[in-house]
């Protein structure tokens, strides 16, 4: 083994995602099958959760996977963030049935503003944050605002669970390969404002708007489906989505950190104004990455109906923004 481990942080690491996630970065499938990281967990203080990540990690050593240099537990993020490459902020409490996550603006953001302070006194001043608890984009504002010392470019929010499930549709819909789609874009809130956006997207050099080449179905079948998708999963299983999250997340971080060549995928990220989103409004845009680094794709023509839906999706960013104004 000759890289040097990373080390990587992942709160709420007793919970149902940390479940689905943890044992795929330690197995190689986040940043690759040469990288060693060592795992930097944080749960809550409680007895309950503290015994649950024991458990966790009894089973991350029982799989004695070869790229696991390290496995640390935690209940305070100033000592779980300590030197971290890469944090994933998964910890936060999910939505039943019947909530917006809207709703748990008010049980969450507090979490934030701690770990964020903390990410700023503590980790790597290359670090980067993925924010998975919901509301995931006002969390990462949140986080990144705690974080004046770290470059705000560091902080994203997930909306890539959004993008693959509109991938997801789009194969069913045209009968294509999910792996075929190109030029896919999410924009805004991970939210059932957010908006999916298949103008450009290709299959096989193909457009798929010309394929498709059903406007009614993108608004009224396409557009509601992905953005209830969450709802719909609470309602089937009782529980929110969490293997397709956790999944979401490896996509994240392994295309942020290895590269997506050329292949646009969706990154909630700090606005610098692109699209007449104000600056540091954590919005999803299409980018793509290399060398660890992430690119807007810019120059896409807006037409009416998309400005309308990005108008939406902004508006509901501002308020939530507008609700936490007192943390910061
Ligand atoms: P869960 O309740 O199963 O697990 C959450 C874990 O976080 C618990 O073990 C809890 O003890 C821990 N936790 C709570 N506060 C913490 C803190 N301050 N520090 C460290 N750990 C803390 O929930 P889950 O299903 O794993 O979901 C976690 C979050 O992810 C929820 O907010 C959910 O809504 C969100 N989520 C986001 C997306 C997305 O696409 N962005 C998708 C699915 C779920
Ligand atoms: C999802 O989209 O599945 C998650 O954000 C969980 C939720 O509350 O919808």
């Amino acid at each position: 083994m000759s890289k040097k481990p990373v080390r990587v942080a992942v709160t709420g690491a007793a919970g149902q995602i940390g479940y689905a996630l943890l044992f795929r970065i330690a197995s190689g499938e986040m940043l690759g099958k040469d990288q060693p990281v060592i795992l930097q967990l944080l749960e809550i203080p409680d007895e309950k959760a503290q015994n649950a990540l024991k458990g966790v990690i009894m089973e991350l050593e029982d799989c004695a996977f070869p790229l696991l240099a390290g496995i640390e537990a935690h209940s305070d993020p100033m000592t779980a963030f300590k030197d971290t490459d890469f944090a994933l902020l998964v910890g936060a409490r999910p939505r039943g049935p019947g909530m917006e996550r809207s709703d748990l603006l008010a049980a969450n953001a507090q979490i934030f503003t701690v770990q964020g302070k903390a990410l700023n006194a503590v980790a790597s001043r290359n670090v980067k944050v993925l924010v998975v608890g919901n509301p995931a984009n006002t969390n990462a504002y949140i986080a990144m605002k705690s974080a004046p010392d770290l470059p705000a470019k560091n902080f994203t929010a997930m909306l890539r669970l959004d993008h693959n499930r509109a991938a997801s549709q789009i194969a069913a819909k045209t009968g294509k390969a999910v792996a075929d789609i190109e030029k896919l874009a999410v924009w805004g809130n991970h939210s059932p404002t957010m908006y999916a956006d298949y103008r450009y997207a290709t299959i096989g050099g193909q457009s798929v708007k010309a394929m498709i080449n059903d406007e009614q179905w993108n608004r009224e079948v396409f557009l509601p489906t992905v953005g209830k998708r969450g709802a719909a999963i609470i309602a089937a299983r009782g529980l929110s989505s969490a293997a397709s999250a956790a999944n979401a997340a490896i996509d994240h971080m392994r295309d942020w950190a290895l590269g997506t060549n050329g292949k646009w995928v969706t990154m909630g990220i700090p606005s610098k104004g692109e699209y007449g989103i104000p600056a540091e409004v954590m919005f999803g845009y299409p980018v793509t990455c290399e060398n660890g680094e992430y690119k807007i794709v810019e120059g896409l023509e807006i037409d009416a109906f998309s400005q309308e839906c990005i108008n939406k999706t902004l508006n509901e960013l501002l308020e939530e923004q507008n609700g936490v104004k007192h943390l910061l």
